[in-house]
This record gives structure tokens, sequence and C-alpha cells, in this order.
């Protein structure tokens, strides 16, 4: 998000969720047939888009071991691969706790069947009153606040101020007076059930016969997949402790309010690292892979006021987590949760839950031989857990730019590493000898670039529009050519952040063009 640039307010999410649509970037899933709550479809341009975030994550995390980086051992840090099934033995969420404790505290509304998160709805009341009737409204929804500031005012024939009322949390109150709730949407009070547990996992059934002991689930994280093979991999590869299983693949978890575009949807993509270490050693890797995997988010062109890193305070700890092991999120300022941040990535110190976890409930051994200390133990994890879907939103988001001053009144300033079209190729007009040479580049181009994004040959329409839907589809680099490039052998390269133009070579396009893409 560029509200840096021009004004200190956030970009409109209608705006951008209009460009991904009209660009093919993502649309609703199941649009034609009215849309399924919390999936979305990746179309052309966003396909691409987050493959090449997928890309970058595995070839900086993975390949190059944390983008070369040495370790706290003074060493380069190992990390392999790996892809694991989405459904697994149900005893795997079991042991993970997944199965018993995932769950979301949430409210239903018998009136409009609506159902919020306990933890994200408010109570509005008189001010000094702590019960009686209450107006229920989802937290930082402004115009829920609106409404309910109406109600209450009706309710009390009074004009209202906001001096004049309290907000509290819901989950705060005690559970008779949620009766006394009017719920968002209704206008009197007594539709609102007590929070109860519900568990994010999608059931599924194994087989034909469709009975409870074929239940499984679809997995809520990828990590689990990771820690199961532990072991597998341990007597595999030729790894030795401290190093890192990672692996990119889709979790589905049914969240009770799926909103913000894909920021909290039902199916999405995780980019998650399991790095093992000597219990003794767990604080440093920690600090380790929090500052790198900051540095990474900054690297790939989420900058300066948007990006932020937050270490937990002990009382948001994970119920895994032991005393004074670190967490943190790296947090992007999206524009719905403006002025404020919301989580992109989780690095956590996870002890060593997981892997006793499975060793006890399945019996299988997960202890690592350390030849170096001649001491066999379960090792700690510090774990790096990524939203795929999640970042290619927080790129979306920063890349979207307002500019008022070109045809398309915006442009989407993509890291030339992320962005999906590498290049356009335009002949000024569709005669005198300019297509031919614009196929050639083309296809030289499109030979070199093609494994890692669209190179488009645009000849319809005038050069204006083809520049603006090129600004839309955040293409960093234009090669026009046009009358004089027949005699110069020369082409105008038009820079899509600066709008600058110059002239380089035809044949030293493809040379340039790698100058500037990196990665
Ligand atoms: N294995 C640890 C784990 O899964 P998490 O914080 O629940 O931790 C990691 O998830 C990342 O996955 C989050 O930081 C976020 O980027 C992404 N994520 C989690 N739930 C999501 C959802 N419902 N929709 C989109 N992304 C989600």
């Amino acid at each position: 998000m560029n509200q840096t640039d021009t004004t200190d307010t956030p970009i409109s999410m209608d705006d951008l969720m209009a460009l991904c649509k009209r660009r093919g970037f993502i649309y609703q899933a199941s649009e034609i047939y009215g849309g399924i709550n919390g999936f979305w479809d990746y179309g052309p341009l966003g396909a691409q888009l987050k493959r090449n975030l997928a890309d970058a994550w595995w070839n900086d995390v993975i390949m190059m071991g944390c983008s070369g980086r040495t370790g706290p051992n003074g060493k380069p840090v190992r990390i392999v691969p790996l892809d694991t099934c989405i459904i697994q033995n149900p005893k795997v969420w079991e042991a993970s706790g997944h199965v018993g404790g995932f769950n979301d505290p949430m409210v239903d509304c018998r009136e409009t069947k609506s159902r919020y998160r306990a933890d994200h709805l408010m109570v509005l009341r008189e001010a000094g009153a702590s019960e009686g009737r209450g107006y229920a409204f989802m937290e930082n929804d402004e115009e829920q606040l609106a409404r309910a500031m109406k109600l209450l005012g009706k309710y009390l024939r009074k004009d209202i101020a906001e001096s004049d009322v309290s907000v509290t949390p819901l989950v705060s109150l005690p559970k008779e007076q949620i009766a006394d709730l009017v719920g968002p949407g209704v206008k009197d009070p007594g539709t609102l059930t007590e929070p109860r547990a519900f568990n994010l996992m999608f059931k599924t059934y194994i087989g034909a016969t469709a009975t409870e002991d074929d239940v499984a689930y679809l997995r809520p994280e990828t990590a689990q997949g990771i820690f199961i093979n532990f072991k597998n991999v341990i007597d595999t590869m030729r790894v030795r402790v401290p190093f890192g299983i990672a692996n990119i693949g889709t979790s589905f978890r049914n969240e009770v309010t799926p909103r913000n575009f894909t920021f909290r949807s039902r199916e999405f993509e995780q980019m998650e690292c399991e790095f093992f270490c000597h219990p003794s050693e767990s604080r440093e890797w920690y600090e380790f892979w929090r500052d790198y995997r900051m540095d990474w988010w900054e690297s790939i062109g989420l900058k300066g006021d948007n990006l932020r890193l937050r270490e937990h305070d002990e009382d948001e700890l994970a119920h895994y987590a032991k005393e004074g092991a670190g967490t943190a999120d790296v947090e992007y300022r999206y524009p719905f949760t403006y002025p404020d941040f919301g989580e992109l990535e989780g690095v956590a110190d996870r002890a060593n839950f997981d892997l006793t976890s499975h060793q006890t409930a399945s019996r299988a051994k997960m202890e690592f031989f350390d030849q170096e200390r001649n001491e066999r133990y379960v090792p700690h994890c510090i774990e790096p857990a990524a939203g795929l879907s999640r970042g290619v939103l927080a790129v979306l988001c920063e890349a979207y730019t307002p500019d008022p001053n070109r045809p398309s009144k915006v442009f989407m300033k993509f890291h030339p590493r992320l962005a999906p079209i590498k290049a356009a190729v335009f002949p000024l007009v569709n005669k005198e000898g300019m297509p031919e040479i614009a196929e050639k580049l083309h296809a030289d181009l499109h030979q070199r670039f093609g494994r890692r994004g669209f190179v488009e040959l645009d000849v319809k329409q005038n050069i204006g529009k083809r520049y603006a839907r090129m600004d839309e589809a955040g293409t960093p680099f234009c090669f026009t050519i046009d009358g004089d490039t027949s005699s110069d052998h020369a082409v105008t390269v038009r820079h899509r952040d600066t709008l600058e133009q110059e002239r380089i070579g035809l044949d030293a396009v493809g040379e340039w063009l790698e100058g500037k893409l990196g990665g």
C-alpha cells in the first residue's frame, strides 16, 4: 500500500478488489453460482504472482539456506524440502492438539443466522452501566458501531455522544448477560447464543461407508506433515541438527468469520519451515529466524511503515511455548487493519512440544543422536510459518499505487521479481515492418524469461491504452518498436514506476532486462 507516497490514508479495499477482478488476479470462487464464502480463485496474473512469491520463498529459504546467510553457529543453514498429504491419519490431529483444542469460541445469532467470533464482538452500553441492555457490534466495524449508537440513543430516548457510552468485549461479560444483548443487524435483545467452542477443522470421510470410524480431517496447517516425517528425513538424508524441513501447501480452516478479501479464508496456502536445533541453542536460532524473516519480506518489496516485527507479550504465548520462549509476528499494515497491523507470518519457538507429542502418541522415536555432543535428545523447533495467500494479499496492497496523472489512475508497483508479467513488447503501429520486429523481440524475450513470468505482445489499441493496461497489471518494463527502429536498431523502454523513457539497442534488450529483473 503506497499510502505514504501521497496521503496518510489507506487505499480502498473495494478499489483493490475491483482491480484484482478486472485484471485477472483474484476472482470469487464459484462466482457464477453466487460465490462461496471464504474461498477465492486466482486468475492468470494472480496465479503467476502467487507462484513467483512461492518460488522466491522456496529458492531463498530452502535452496539458498536463508538467502545464503551464515547461522548463529557460524555455518551455512541447511534446509530440505518436503511435500506431504492434506489428509493424514486422524491420530495426527489428536496428538497435535487440533482435535481437542483447535477451537474458536463463537456466537450465533438465531435471527440473522450470522456467526461471529466471540472475541471479535464488542458491546456498547450507557457509560457506567455494567448490566442490562447492550448492543453488540464487530470490532473495527464503523457501520455497526454507528448503528449500535443510534439504537442505544433511541432506547435511552436521548441524543448520545461518545462520552455517554462504554465499550467492553463480549467475552468479558458473565454468560447470563448475553440474553440482554441486541445483536448486529437486529432490533431486539435475546437472539445471540452464549459463546460456544467450534472446531475449525474440516471433516471428511474416507471410503464409501462414511461412518464415524471413517472420519478424517483436512489439515489446518502444513506443519504436522513435517513433524510426523522427522524420523524419515533424518534416516534418508545426511542431515544433522541444526537443520530445517520446509514445505508449501494448502491448508483448510472452517473459519467462523472469513473476511477481508483473502486475509482470512477457509482454504489458503502456507509456507512453513520447522527448524530443529539443540535445546540450548533455541534462543539464538529463534532470533536468527525472526530477523531473517522480517528482512526477507522487505527484500521482496514490503517496505517502510507498512511492515513491522512484533514480539508477543508473555500473555499471548501459545500453550506449548515455554516461559521466556520467543514468539514474534511479522505484521503488515493492511488497509482494513489500518492504522493497526495484521499478521503475515508467525515465528515461534515451539520447544520440543510437537515431536514429543507424536513420540508419545505413536511410540515412534523422535530423538536425534548428536555425534558432536555425544548426546541423544528430542530437538527443539523454531517455526517460521508464513501465509502464501496472505503474502500475496500484502504484496497486492503494497503494490497498489494511485496516480491521478496517468490514464489508468493507478499502477501496481510489484517488485520485478514478483511481477507476473515481466515485460511487454508493443509495435507503435501495426504496420510498416514494426509488428515483425516486435514479434521477433517478443519471441526472444519469451524464450529467455518465460520461466519467470509472462512476456506479452500487444498490438491492439493506441499506445496509451496499452501502457495503461500494463500499469494495472504491474508490468515493470514496456518496449516499444517505432518508425526509427528499423534504421537505428533501438527501442524505447518505458519504466513503470517513474514513467521515464530511454532508448536502448534492440539486441541489448535481453541483457538489459536480465539486469533489472533480479532473482
Ligand atoms: N503451524 C503454525 C501455524 O499454522 P498460524 O499462525 O495459525 O500458525 C501461519 O498460521 C500463517 O498462515 C499465518 O501467519 C497466516 O499468514 C496464514 N493463515 C492462517 N490462517 C489463515 C487463514 N484463515 N486465511 C489465510 N491465511 C491464513
